[in-house]
């Protein structure tokens, strides 16, 4: 392990005002804490150049309006779509995925999901009328993908698997995953709200059909997601939603709709959130994901480390989990531990972080979670081992 790599670059945390010193922050898979640079574009958004999009004939709103489409292709650029045409704003990852649902899904279609998902890659098909058969997890939590190669059937309309867990941290084979779909005509949707902040995403090499992501887990602000799908589906796609700014012409006989990403689009959207997501963007490319995705691998490496020392942790995930650490102390319950850490002024989540069918997988209840950003280093680590340490100790 590479302890020199998760020494904090003072950079970084000195982006991030919301971090008063001492504070741990663990708790980035959640919701990551906002640099300086989106906090301003944030401001002037509102401050500057607010006005609204795509309807305005005075020049504000045309700036507004090119500043907008100019984050839409930021993002395409971003994640390797083909075109801004490809990309949706949405209110964050779980409104993506219930688009896809609402639109895209025939209620009765059959839908492969996994053990490990949000409760937003379950809910929304269930709610659609999906029939939902799920893949089991490895003995070391990651998704099976030789079981999901067995059960897959020519029925499946949809595989949809998160590419990061948001509990365990384990990666997706992403491209095995979409090899296994395709091979009987499924499409792939994959949940990349725990991907996109920790590692490089191109959407063309994962040769997936869907992608969503949320922009609050991104260092951006919250009420601002995507869902990227190919043009050719996104086409296929009625509306969800209706209302302004979706349409083409409209009589109370007969309403024609815009092409998408627009048809997608109802309403005014959230402008000022559009604006914050490039700065976020902007802001984690300068750093780049790949420093980032080894920052986080050895802040991951040093707390597994320390934790597995310590007889009544039991740690969740495999080895090389992805910015994210899950563990349980033994006869202790999670959000004590949470309490207890936060009295030192360590931030972690306990609960079952919307991922009830995984607990009960697990045979818990909840988990305690430490999960990382760019602004965490070493000092956290020990901030949160000295803190379980104080854990054992008060209940014996
Ligand atoms: C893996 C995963 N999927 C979906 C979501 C839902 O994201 P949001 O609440 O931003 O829509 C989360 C958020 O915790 C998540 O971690």
């Amino acid at each position: 392990m590479d302890i020199a790599a998760s020494t904090r670059p003072p950079d970084w945390l000195a982006d991030f005002p919301a971090i008063p010193q001492g504070w741990a922050y663990l708790d980035s898979a959640a919701t990551a804490q906002k640099p300086q640079a989106v906090i301003d574009a944030i401001t002037r958004g509102y401050a500057e150049t607010y006005a609204t999009v795509h309807r305005g004939v005075y020049q504000r709103s045309a700036e507004m309006t090119v500043a907008f489409e100019a984050s839409r292709q930021r993002v395409a650029r971003f994640i390797g779509a083909r075109s801004a045409e490809e990309i949706v704003f949405v209110r964050g990852a779980t409104e993506g995925i219930n688009l896809v649902a609402q639109s895209w899904l025939k209620p009765g279609d059959r839908v492969l999901l996994s053990t490990l998902e949000h409760h937003s890659n379950i809910v929304p098909w269930q709610l659609a009328g999906a029939q939902i058969d799920v893949v089991p997890l490895t003995a070391d939590h990651r998704i099976d993908l030789d079981a999901m190669a067995a059960m897959i059937r020519p029925d499946h309309k949809l595989v949809a698997l998160a590419h990061v867990s948001n509990v365990l941290g384990s990666v997706l084979d992403a491209k095995r995953a979409a090899g296994i779909a395709h091979s009987v005509g499924a499409k792939l949707l994959l949940d990349g709200c725990q991907a996109v902040p920790r590692m490089k995403v191109d959407i063309g090499g994962l040769d997936c059909d869907f992608y969503v992501f949320s922009g609050h887990k991104l260092y951006g602000p919250t009420g601002i997601g995507v869902l990227w799908a190919r043009a050719d589906i996104l086409d296929s796609m009625p509306p969800w939603q209706g209302g302004g700014a979706m349409i083409d012409t409209v009589t109370f006989e007969r309403t024609t709709f815009l092409a998408p990403p627009a048809r997608f689009e109802a309403g005014t959207p959230h402008v000022v959130g559009v604006i914050g997501l490039h700065a976020a963007i902007d802001y984690v490319d300068t750093i780049g994901l790949d420093a980032i995705a080894s920052h986080e691998e050895a802040l991951v490496g040093e707390t597994r480390d320390a934790l597995s020392g310590l007889n009544s942790v039991r740690l969740f995930g495999p080895e090389d989990s992805a910015g994210i650490v899950s563990f349980a102390v033994e006869g202790v319950h999670p959000h004590d531990i949470g309490t207890i850490l936060d009295e030192s002024r360590v931030a972690i989540r306990a609960g079952h972080h919307c991922a009830q069918p995984l607990m009960a997988a697990l045979g818990v209840d909840a988990t305690a979670r430490a999960s990382f950003g760019v602004y965490n280093a070493k000092q956290d680590v020990e901030a949160l081992v000295r803190g379980i340490e104080r854990v054992t100790r008060i209940f014996g």
